[in-house]
């Protein structure tokens, strides 16, 4: 396993995790890299680790460089596992090695793995490696509490752990070399599922970065930033400002094509308004697919039928997943058929406001089966509302 280097003395010693598919629910369709640097000055330290079962693969890096046991600091980023599970092995591998993290790190850490002594630093805070400055920069909730930057300001590198990454496998490790489209459609993914909660403390992320130079941001998952580093800090500040483009997310399960006639037409409706629209059925589309799709989207229709008094469990799956992510500046309200009872549109526009969505309009209901003209009637609702 060959480290690969970034510049003279830096390297990349992480892990690719190509069969990937779940990542704690959002689907991984390009696998994962867990991204561990390893930096040789007169001192060496270690920036995160990988996933535990790929402590191995780190380590076959690592050792083509130095002996791990010549490493003096391992900097833990972000306690998450999928950077901290190697962390016990790689104190068994790296017995002199002092582990830094933020002081919030420190507290997870010794929750994950007990209290190895961890040493906690804060803003402003440095370490030394000789001739290289090691500066840290925590930026809580982005995404867990503990969550920090290290930067190098002599080499003008900053390893920007979970900010800025994207799930991808993939040969190449920069930006330049790896196909664009895919890695911004996974940079947009990540954001969407893993950072969309905190658009405050990516604001105050980026308005930290404004004063470093950077010619290489590394993050924890994916390719090295270097070619496009103002693109994916002009996407962050993009997506932060939750203020999407007028285009429409239509997202419905149906029971027996009721349901599914009304999202059509609500589609179509929006589309004609010259609003661009996406006709999401939860059969086929994840619900990580559907929340990467409302972040260019400031619409979001949801339609389920009334099975039993309730809308149906996948409706109610990517509510309670948007809930979560807490959508900021959307639009949105609910519809779809019934037989009898109907109470499920109901309670998909409560879990809409209950996600953060602004309510459009009263839920739109059919019962059974739409014909022409209650589709007509349908069509004429969504040409009256105000977009
Ligand atoms: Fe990549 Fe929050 O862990």
């Amino acid at each position: 396993m060959n480290p690969i280097p970034l510049k003279p003395g830096i390297y990349w010693v992480g892990a690719l995790d190509w069969a990937l598919r779940s990542f704690h629910g959002y689907t991984t369709g390009r696998g994962a890299t867990y991204n561990a640097y390893l930096i040789v000055d007169e001192k060496i330290a270690l920036i995160d680790t990988v996933k535990a079962p790929f402590a191995g693969e780190m380590f076959s890096r690592i050792a083509r460089v130095a002996p791990p046991e010549s490493i003096d600091y391992l900097i833990s980023n972000h306690v998450e596992m999928d950077h901290s599970g190697a962390i016990p092995l790689a104190l068994e591998r790296m017995p002199k090695a002092r582990v830094i993290t933020s002081v919030q790190g420190a507290k997870g850490l010794a929750a994950h793995y007990g209290d190895r002594g961890y040493h906690a630093v804060k803003a402003g805070d440095s370490l030394s490696l000789g001739g290289r400055t090691l500066r840290f920069v925590p930026t809580p909730m982005l995404h867990w509490p503990d969550n920090m930057l290290t930067y190098c300001p002599e080499e003008r590198l900053l390893f920007s752990n979970d900010a800025f990454g994207q799930h991808i496998a993939c040969g190449q490790r920069f930006d330049d070399e790896a196909p664009m489209d895919a890695v911004m459609q996974e940079a947009a993914k990540y954001y969407a599922n893993i950072v969309m909660p905190f658009p405050a403390q990516t604001k105050a992320a980026l308005r930290a970065l404004e004063g470093l130079e950077c010619d290489l941001i590394a993050p924890s998952h994916g390719v090295i930033w270097r070619a496009h580093i103002a693109q994916i800090l002009q996407a962050y500040g993009r997506w932060s400002d939750n203020d999407p483009p007028k285009a429409a997310v239509v997202a419905f399960d149906s029971m027996w094509h009721s349901t599914e006639r009304m999202a059509v037409e609500i589609a179509d409706a929006f589309i004609a308004r010259g609003v661009p629209a996406k006709l999401r059925d939860l059969k086929a589309y994840h619900m990580s697919d559907i929340a990467t799709d409302l972040l260019e989207a400031k619409y979001l229709a949801v339609g389920s039928p009334t099975l039993n008094n309730n809308m149906l469990p996948t409706v109610a799956a990517l509510l309670t997943y948007l809930r979560g992510l807490a959508p900021k500046g959307r639009k949105g309200f609910a519809f779809g058929s019934y037989g009898w009872g109907g109470q499920a549109a109901g309670q998909v526009q409560e879990m809409l406001a209950a996600a953060g969505i602004d309510i459009l309009c009263e839920k739109i209901r059919h019962p059974y089966v739409p014909d022409a003209a209650s589709l007509a009637g349908l069509r004429r609702q969504i040409d009256g509302l105000s977009l």
